[in-house]
Order: structure tokens, then C-alpha cells, then sequence
């Protein structure tokens, strides 16, 4: 298990991971970046620490563990914590968010990557990003790719040979 010594709080994803998921946003110049499940924020924190000058929204339902280890690290002003539950229906501020201007990445990392595709990718514009974490894991392609027609996979060959469960793709 890595530990982020910032936050003192696990890594959730594989080693390496964070270094190519930042790579690859940052060739793509996004405005905003929003991820869905803050978790206890390991995520939030290294996007904070690599993309100083955008804004990044995360998104988690109401969980004392959540509030309590967000409290404990001293996050800049560009992330925004938001709470609400992303699953039964589409949540108004996440809707809201993704209506802004500017170029958005959406990255689903929450506790139903499915469910969070179908409820929000449409409301991505073309020229956005959309990621997803425990792609072939928990996320079963044929479960997603009805909602996937206008979008079309970036770098995935990249993920695929380091052995990563994120994947990435533009909406056109
Ligand atoms: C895998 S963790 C997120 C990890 C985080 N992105 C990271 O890399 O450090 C998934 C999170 O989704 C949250 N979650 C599950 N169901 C949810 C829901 N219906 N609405 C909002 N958040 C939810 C869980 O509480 C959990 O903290």
C-alpha cells in the first residue's frame, strides 16, 4: 500500500498511475478537472499539487471519515469540496459544474463508475475528457459503450501496457 505523506492517506490507485493520468491532462489543457469520489482526498490532493492554476471540483456523499481527513490537510483555494449523492439521480451542483464554460476533464472514480457514466458523460461538450478508474476491473466495457458512442479512447494503448485501470476518452 503507498501512503501520499502529504495527506497521510492510502494511494488508491496503482503505482504510477498519478504520474500518467497527469501527463496525459496536462497535454490536454483542461480548465476545470472534476473527480467523482473524493474518498479521503489522496487524488484531490496530488491533482492540487500538479494544476495549481485550475479549478478542481470532487464530489462525495456525506461520510465522517471524509470530512474529518479533508479537515486535517490544508487544501489551496482551486478545489472545491462538494457533497451530495451522485447516484440515485443526476445531482444538480455536479450538473451545474459540468455546464460551466471552459474545457472539463470528468474523472469517475465513486462507488458506481457505471452508473456515474450514464448519468453524466452526456453532459460533457465536445472537446471534454472523460476518465475512468477499474476500467475491465469493475467497469465492464459492453455495460458502457451505449453511453460512449460520441466519445473516442485516448492513449489507451499507454494505460493498457502499464498495466493501468484508468482509461481515458474526447467527446467529439
Ligand atoms: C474509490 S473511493 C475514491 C478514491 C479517490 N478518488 C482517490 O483516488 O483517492 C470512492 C468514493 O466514492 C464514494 N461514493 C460511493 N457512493 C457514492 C454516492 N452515491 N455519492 C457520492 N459518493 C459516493 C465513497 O464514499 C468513496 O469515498
Amino acid at each position: 500500500m503507498t501512503i501520499c505523506k502529504e495527506t497521510n492517506t492510502e494511494v488508491i490507485h496503482e503505482e504510477g498511475a498519478i504520474g500518467t493520468i497527469c501527463k496525459v491532462f496536462r497535454a490536454f489543457h483542461p480548465d476545470i478537472i472534476i473527480e467523482l469520489g473524493t474518498g479521503l482526498g489522496t487524488f484531490t490532493w496530488m491533482l492540487a499539487e500538479e494544476f495549481k492554476n485550475i479549478d478542481i471540483y470532487t464530489f462525495e456523499k456525506n461520510k465522517p471519515e471524509y470530512q474529518l481527513a479533508i479537515k486535517r490537510t490544508n487544501y489551496p483555494d482551486n478545489v472545491h469540496f462538494c457533497t451530495g449523492d451522485l447516484l440515485t439521480k443526476p445531482l444538480n451542483m455536479l450538473v451545474a459544474v459540468l455546464g460551466l464554460n471552459g474545457t472539463k476533464v470528468l474523472y469517475c472514480d465513486n462507488g458506481d463508475k457505471t452508473r456515474e457514466v450514464e448519468l453524466y458523460s452526456k453532459h460533457l461538450k465536445a472537446g471534454d475528457m472523460l476518465g475512468i478508474h477499474d476500467y475491465l476491473t469493475e467497469v465492464v466495457p459492453k455495460n458502457i459503450e451505449k453511453y460512449l458512442k460520441a466519445f473516442y479512447p485516448v492513449n489507451h494503448k499507454l494505460f493498457e501496457q502499464r498495466g493501468l485501470s484508468t482509461r481515458l476518452w474526447l467527446k467529439e
